[in-house]
């Protein structure tokens, strides 16, 4: 099966603004093209702010940036850039080395600072409605992210960040965010969170949570008649179908059909056994939603799984 490269629309635009050089900008400039003038004095607008923007490098020993690369490469939202991007970001992180008990972000607050973990536990906590009380709502551990919402939605800070224990973490400015992470980020999301929120299973998950599996999903595609698992392997990925149908077959027999929203590969992770089952793209391309096994047991609801399994699987 292969797996897709993200889609990136407006990156791609990105790409082509960026292709203006100082020789084609004084021509679209020049008397002859007045009548593009607007246009032009635009696109400039847009390229002088992208070369205007110098991202901040502070320094690091060889240790620490072999650390944060490490901690990066777990991460979804920064474990896919480019080479020469992941390289800025480790040029503009800083290590933050944090205390038990402190807060590091404080619900209401303005942000400009996103935080990723690489030891330590962090609550992250929000008022019970109507009540004094607060409740933990993620707890954040290696490789998560946290503090990305204020900037990728320029909203006031969601939650309250504690962290439980001592800790390290690598802050990361507004600006380089922005210029390097925020985008793609936002398009994933929003091109996910509305479909996750339609697939029965996930629909009483937590928005957040949501979001976070729409961080970590990978889309794959398998061609008509294509196999995806095979029964008696090894297992690692859960899937969801997003477009075309799949199915079944135990011991040489049709089981099940898949089409769109529907999921399989669970049983394999919950269980810790080889594979129940071989499922097969059928009546044309599939398109899927793949999820590693880690993730998997993080963000979904294991017993809740087993539960509809038992119901589901004679
Ligand atoms: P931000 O709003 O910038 O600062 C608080 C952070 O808490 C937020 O980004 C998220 O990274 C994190 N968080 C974890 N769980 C939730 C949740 N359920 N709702 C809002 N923020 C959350
Ligand atoms: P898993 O065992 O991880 O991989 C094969 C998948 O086929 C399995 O998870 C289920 O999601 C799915 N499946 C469909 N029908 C059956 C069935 N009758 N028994 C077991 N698994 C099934």
């Amino acid at each position: 099966m292969s797996e897709e490269p993200e889609k990136q629309d407006s990156e791609s635009e990105e790409e082509e603004d960026d292709v203006i050089d100082d020789a084609e900008f004084e021509r679209s400039m020049a008397p002859a093209s007045r009548g593009r003038q607007s246009v032009s004095a635009e696109a400039y607008g847009e390229w002088n702010k992208k070369k205007a923007f110098t991202p901040p490098v502070y320094e690091k020993s060889e240790d620490q940036k072999e650390r944060l690369k490490t901690v990066l490469s777990g991460s979804f939202m920064f474990s896919r850039l480019e080479p020469n991007e992941f390289n800025i970001i480790i040029g503009a992180m800083q290590e933050v080395a944090v205390e038990p008990s402190t807060r590091i972000i404080t619900r209401g607050d303005n942000g400009d600072t996103l935080y990723v973990i690489e030891t330590g536990v962090f609550d992250c906590s929000i008022p019970i409605e109507g009540q004094e009380e607060w409740k933990v709502v993620k707890t954040c551990r290696t490789g998560d992210v946290f503090g990305e919402l204020a900037l990728l939605y320029n909203a006031p800070r969601a939650a309250t960040v504690t962290a439980t224990e001592a800790g390290t973490c690598w802050s990361l400015d507004r600006e380089t965010f922005s210029h390097i992470v925020k985008e793609a980020a936002q398009n994933k999301r929003n091109r996910y969170d509305t479909f996750l929120a339609k697939v029965p299973l996930l629909a009483s998950m937590d928005p957040y949570e949501r979001s976070q599996l729409a961080d970590a999903l990978r889309v794959e595609t398998a061609t008509d008649g294509q196999t995806i698992v095979i029964q008696g392997e090894v297992g690692d990925k859960f899937y969801i179908v997003e477009e075309g149908a799949c199915v079944a077959n135990k011991d040489g027999a049709e089981v099940m059909q898949y089409g769109v929203g529907d999921y399989f590969g669970e049983l394999a992770l919950i269980r810790n056994t080889a594979r129940a089952a071989t499922v097969v793209a059928q009546g044309g391309p599939a398109k899927l939603l793949s999820i590693d096994g880690v993730t998997f047991k993080r963000l979904l609801d294991v017993s809740e799984l087993e539960k509809k399994a038992e119901g589901m699987y004679k």
